[in-house]
Parts: structure tokens; sequence; C-alpha cells
């Protein structure tokens, strides 16, 4: 497969100063869909490099590879991941096979893009190589301590002070562009939900050294555990053989964000595991672990200040669950869809419209997906009440006759989403109030939720300004 010559996108009439918070997937992608159509960026980052090594495996659905191969990047995109073919699901707590799916070939290429397995700071790192070969300019070492808004401007901590025309908060759910936005606006709050995800990354060479393991490799599949409260996955992070695992456990008290933490901590959770032990087996391998709560998130009113040119871009606008596998993927189309706007500026004078069109063209999506995400994570992680012995029986039935849990018996995965929508997810809301209880509560209630295992993505590249600035 080649890659199809990018065709050069509809290019500013006037080159705008961005100034990038925050250089992780979102302030990095922007950072290059910016210079793309003609925009000056500079990113201001905290860490000391672009590329967070605490990063763990990343999932990229197959509506993201599809931007990145848009932007003309199938080629390089497809060295650094791996192309996955299978999802395998198993019982947590017994092992017991569940079943699995393959993703057939003709139907990803429907869907634009393919599904890889990659590691996130590997991305990250192409991420900034192609804004940095687009001539986009990055300070490392650049935390931001303020922000005035009305004057255009940013203080880092070293005292200096940096204006530009438009500034982008791109520095994540805790960032302080977030909260900036958060205290001009009806401050709604996130919950704690109850559950906590770890995420680790197991290196190749010591899966290699290990003949139990060894053969989870190179079968470029995904394992999926159901749990009673808990779910595991485990896939293979890019193409050296680098294990990805997410683990998600039922914990009463959130313990907070340590992107530190120690293998037996991990372990602790995974003890009650499948006899199989192939979970503990890895997760024993493990390193770089990290823990992150999972909130049930309020959605902020807006994305945009009301008193001067700031927009939020990605997990400072909406975060994501963590390990969803649309997190970054939101950060990216995000930073394609506001790239496309901005590559249609010929006037000064637009910028507040072009502003208030961007949440208008992604609030409605990112909420939707972000309430697919915890449906997936839930549909996973359900306790063993009616829901999880009907969702078991499901998978099973499939499996005894050889086929896909995913698909219906025309072997069409796409009434796939829909069917499991309609079996599982409707019968989720009568019960969220029961399966909620004690967890927190997520708002599955009000709104249709989907299972879609990361299928469903679409950049939309429609510019509506229905907006106006207030004044
Ligand atoms: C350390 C880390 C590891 C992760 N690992 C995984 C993973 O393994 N798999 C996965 O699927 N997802 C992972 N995620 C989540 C994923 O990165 C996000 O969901 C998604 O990429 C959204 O990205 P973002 O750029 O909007 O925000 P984030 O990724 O949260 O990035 C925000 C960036 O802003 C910087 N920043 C914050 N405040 C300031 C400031 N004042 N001045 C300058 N810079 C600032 C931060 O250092 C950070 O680089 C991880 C996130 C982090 C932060
Ligand atoms: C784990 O993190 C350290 C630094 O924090 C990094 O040097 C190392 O490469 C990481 N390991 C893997 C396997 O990514
Ligand atoms: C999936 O890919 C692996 C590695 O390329 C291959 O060995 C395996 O046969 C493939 N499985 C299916 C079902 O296509
Ligand atoms: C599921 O977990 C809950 C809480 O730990 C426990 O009370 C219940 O007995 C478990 N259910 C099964 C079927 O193991
Ligand atoms: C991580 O924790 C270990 C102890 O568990 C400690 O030795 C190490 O210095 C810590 N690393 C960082 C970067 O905090
Ligand atoms: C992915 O994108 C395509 C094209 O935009 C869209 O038709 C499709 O519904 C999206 N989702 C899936 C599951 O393919």
């Amino acid at each position: 497969m080649t890659s199809p010559i990018p065709s050069k996108p509809h290019q500013t009439a006037i080159a705008l100063d961005f100034l990038v918070i925050g250089g992780s997937s979102a302030g990095l992608s922007a950072a290059y869909a910016l210079r793309r159509v003609g925009h000056r960026v500079l990113v201001l980052e905290q860490n000391e490099d672009f590329f967070d090594r605490r990063c763990g495996g990343y999932r990229i659905p197959p509506n993201m590879s599809k931007v990145f191969y848009h932007w003309g990047l199938e080629e390089r995109v497809r060295k650094l991941c791996l192309k996955s073919n299978m999802t395998f699901f198993n019982r947590f707590e017994s092992g017991e096979d569940l079943g699995g799916h393959v993703w057939v070939d003709e139907l990803m290429r429907e869907t634009g893009g393919d599904f890889l397995f990659a590691r996130l700071a590997d991305i990250r790192k192409f991420l900034y190589q192609l804004g940095h070969e687009a001539g986009a300019k990055y300070r490392a070492n650049a935390k931001v301590v303020s922000v005035d808004v009305t004057g255009k401007s940013v203080t880092l901590q070293s005292g200096e002070v940096l204006t530009a025309d438009v500034i982008i908060g791109a520095d994540g759910r805790d960032g302080l562009c977030r909260k900036l936005l958060l205290e001009c606006q009806s401050a709604p709050k996130s919950t704690y939900t109850g559950m906590t995800m770890y995420n680790a990354l197991v290196p190749g060479d010591r899966v290699r050294g290990d003949p139990g393991l060894s053969k989870f490799l190179g079968s470029a599949a995904q394992y999926v555990w159901f749990g009673n409260g808990s779910a595991g996955m485990l896939f293979e992070a890019g193409n050296d053989g680098d294990m990805g695992i997410h683990l998600y456990v039922r914990d009463e008290k959130d313990r907070g964000t340590n992107w530190n933490c120690t293998v037996e901590e991990m372990l602790r959770y995974a003890s009650d595991a499948e006899p199989q032990q192939v979970i503990q087996k890895f997760a024993r391998l493990a390193v770089n672990v990290s823990r992150v709560p999972v909130y049930d998130e309020s959605d902020l009113e807006d994305w945009v200040h009301d008193d001067g040119p700031m927009v939020l871009i990605g997990d400072a606008a909406h975060p994501m669950p963590p390990g969803s596998i649309q997190g970054t993927c939101m950060a990216i189309e995000d930073s394609a869809v506001f790239a496309k706007l901005f590559g249609h500026l010929i006037s000064v004078d637009q910028v507040p419209s072009f502003l208030y069109a961007f949440p208008d063209l992604r609030q409605e999506r990112t909420k939707s997906i972000r309430v697919n995400e915890m449906g997936n994570i839930y549909f996973m992680a359900m306790p063993d009440d009616a829901g999880a012995i009907q969702r078991d029986a499901h998978f099973k039935a499939r499996r005894d006759k050889n086929l896909s849990p995913l698909e219906d018996e025309s072997g069409d995965a796409s009434g796939l989403w829909e069917s499991i929508k309609e079996t599982w997810c409707y019968d989720a809301e009568d019960e969220a109030d029961d399966w909620w209880v004690g967890w927190g509560m997520l708002r599955l209630r009000s709104q249709r939720t989907e299972l879609d295992f990361g299928m469903e993505i679409q950049v939309s590249t429609s510019v509506q300004l229905s907006r106006d600035r207030p004044s």
C-alpha cells in the first residue's frame, strides 16, 4: 500500500502567531496541522522534552489512522505501528474463553483506516518530528504559570512573557487553561467513578526471554478480560515486542494519579485473575506503571474564553477516560478540524467567529465519544449481575457457533455496534442506577450509548459559523 501524495490543504491568506500551551498529543498535532495551512506556531511544554516516556501502549482506532493517511503519512505511521487483526475475549477470574473477533481487512478499508498498536511515546515523537519538519517552533522546560487572555500573553516560570494572536490551551485535564475556563463558567464537578486504571509497558526483551509469554508476540492480537468490576487488556505496543497493559480495577477510594507506581501495587489487583495467570505474569515484568483514577467528567459550557482569543483542545477541553482508545484520537481530530478552519482565514476579524465555530463543530461529538468510551469500559468491567450474565451468554453462544461476538448472522460487523448497543446498552441504561450505586454516576441514562471498541470516528470538515463573539 503506497501513501497517497498529500494534497496541499487550503492555505490561510494571513499568517497568525499561535502559542500552544502543552506539547502532548493535542499540542503537537495542532502545531503540525496549523503549520500545514500556513500559520506560525510555538509550542510550550513544561517537561524536559516532548516524548513523555511514562506513556504506555496506545491503540489507534481506524479513523485516527485515517487522519494520518489523509495527511499522506501512511507509510511513516505504519513503521511505528503494528496492524492488529484480532481481539480475544476472556473472563478475568476464570480465564474462560469468550471467543474472538477478526478485523476483516475489507471492512477496515471501508472505515478508511486500520486498527494499529503503538507506544504513545513514539506517536508523540512522530508528531513532534512532523511539526518540526513543517517549521513549527518548540520550547521544552517552558512551564506556563499564568495566562493573560486580554493581553494575549503567557508568563513562563522563568518570568519570561510571550505574546501571540491566539492562545491554544492543550495542557490536559489538570492543566491551568481548563481551570481558567472553569473559573468563568458555572463550574461543573467531575466525580470519581470508583474505578482506577493501571497502565504499564512490558519491555519486549523481557517477554521474549520468557517461553510462556513469547507466544503472545507476533500475533498482532489484543486480549481483553471481562471481570466483575475489573477488566484487563493486553496488546503488542508497536513492532519491537513491547506489550501494553491496561488494567481497570475497583477501588472505592480515589488515590489520585501517580506516574511512578510500583508493580506490586498493580499486581495486588490482579491476584484473583485467571488461573492461567497471563495477566499476572505480564504485570510482574512491567515497567513504568502508572495509576490514573477514572472520573465521570462534566462538560465545559464553552472551550473559548470570552475575554480574548484563547481556546482549549484535547483533554483540556474534553477529558477522556484513561486508557481510552479515543483520547489521543480526539486530540488529533480536534487539531485537524481547528487547522481546517484556520486554513480559510482571510481577515483578522474572522478570528473570533472561527474560534467559536470550533467547539460548535466538536463539542457534541467529543461528548458522545466520551460517553461511548465510558460505556466500553463499563461493558468490560460490569459487576457480575444480570447484565454481565447476558453479555457472557451472548459471547459464548457466538463462540460455540464459531462466530464473532461482534458481528451479526450475515457476518456484517456494521450491525454489530447497533445490535450490541440495542441488546446491552439499553439494558445497561435501565439498570444504570443499580450498576453505579457505590461507584459514582455515569450519565448513561440521558444519553444514547454505543459500544464501539473504538471504531467510530468521523472528522468533521464542514464549516459552520453559527455564532458570533458576544459583545
Ligand atoms: C504522562 C501521560 C501518559 C499517558 N499514557 C497514555 C497511554 O499509555 N495510553 C493512552 O492511550 N493514553 C495515555 N495518556 C493519555 C493521553 O495522552 C491523553 O488522553 C490524550 O493524549 C490527550 O492529550 P492532550 O495533549 O490533550 O493532554 P495530555 O496528554 O494530558 O498533555 C498535556 C501536556 O501539557 C503539558 N503541560 C501541562 N501544564 C503545562 C504548563 N503549565 N505549561 C506547559 N506545559 C504544560 C503536560 O506536561 C503535557 O505534556 C497519557 C497521558 C499522560 C499525561
Ligand atoms: C520507562 O521510563 C523511563 C524514564 O522515565 C524511560 O527511560 C524508559 O525508556 C521507559 N521504559 C519503556 C519501556 O518505555
Ligand atoms: C494476524 O496477523 C498475524 C501476524 O501477521 C498472523 O500470524 C495471523 O495469522 C493473522 N490472523 C488472522 C486471523 O488474520
Ligand atoms: C463481584 O464482586 C462483588 C464485590 O466485590 C462481590 O460482592 C460479588 O460476590 C462478586 N460476584 C461474583 C459472582 O463473584
Ligand atoms: C519512582 O519510585 C522509585 C521507588 O519506588 C524511586 O526509586 C524513583 O526515584 C522514583 N522515580 C521518580 C522519577 O520519581
Ligand atoms: C469512520 O469514518 C467513516 C468515514 O468518515 C464513516 O463512514 C464511518 O461511519 C466511521 N466509523 C466506522 C465505524 O467506520
